[in-house]
């Protein structure tokens, strides 16, 4: 059964873009090998990720990221069934949300910043697609 979720969450503190980039080279590797795609979005103070696949593996990917020291205020968006991937391109897309972003973050976000934790799960996976569409 493939499941879409989705999650918001912050830095627990200020993280390099190299260290980003670590998070996002490790989590391509380990979602090939678990056939999980999806998209991260990140600015300096949240992240934003969806993540698609086998319902075990997203739930099993989900519970190991939800521990990571790394960022905290997890928030639980959405799962659900889902018929189709809709980043079947990625096995982790990456968008940082700088200001390019900010368009879809007014078009999506209501005031023109990203703050994913005030975001409806529709906003949301509608930002994640435009931004992986970019
Ligand atoms: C914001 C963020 C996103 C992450 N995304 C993924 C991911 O998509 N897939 C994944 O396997 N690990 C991801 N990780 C890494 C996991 O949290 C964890 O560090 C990694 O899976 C190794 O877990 P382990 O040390 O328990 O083996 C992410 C971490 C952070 C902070």
């Amino acid at each position: 059964m493939l499941t879409r979720l989705i999650y918001a969450s912050e830095p627990s503190q200020p993280l390099a873009p190299e260290s980003v980039q670590t998070i996002v080279d490790h989590a391509s590797m380990a979602n090939e090998r678990s056939q999980l795609t999806g998209m991260l979005v990140f600015d300096s103070s949240a992240f934003l990720q969806v993540l698609e696949g086998r319902r075990e593996a997203v739930s099993e990917t989900f519970c190991r990221i939800a521990r990571d020291s790394r960022h905290r205020r997890v928030l639980l968006m959405d799962v659900v069934p889902v018929d189709e991937r809709l980043f079947s391109r990625w096995s982790m897309g990456f968008a940082a949300a700088d200001a390019q972003g900010r368009e879809l973050f007014l078009r999506f976000g209501g005031h023109g910043r990203f703050e994913p934790h005030a975001m409806t799960a529709a906003s949301a996976l509608g930002l994640l697609r435009a931004l992986a569409a970019h």
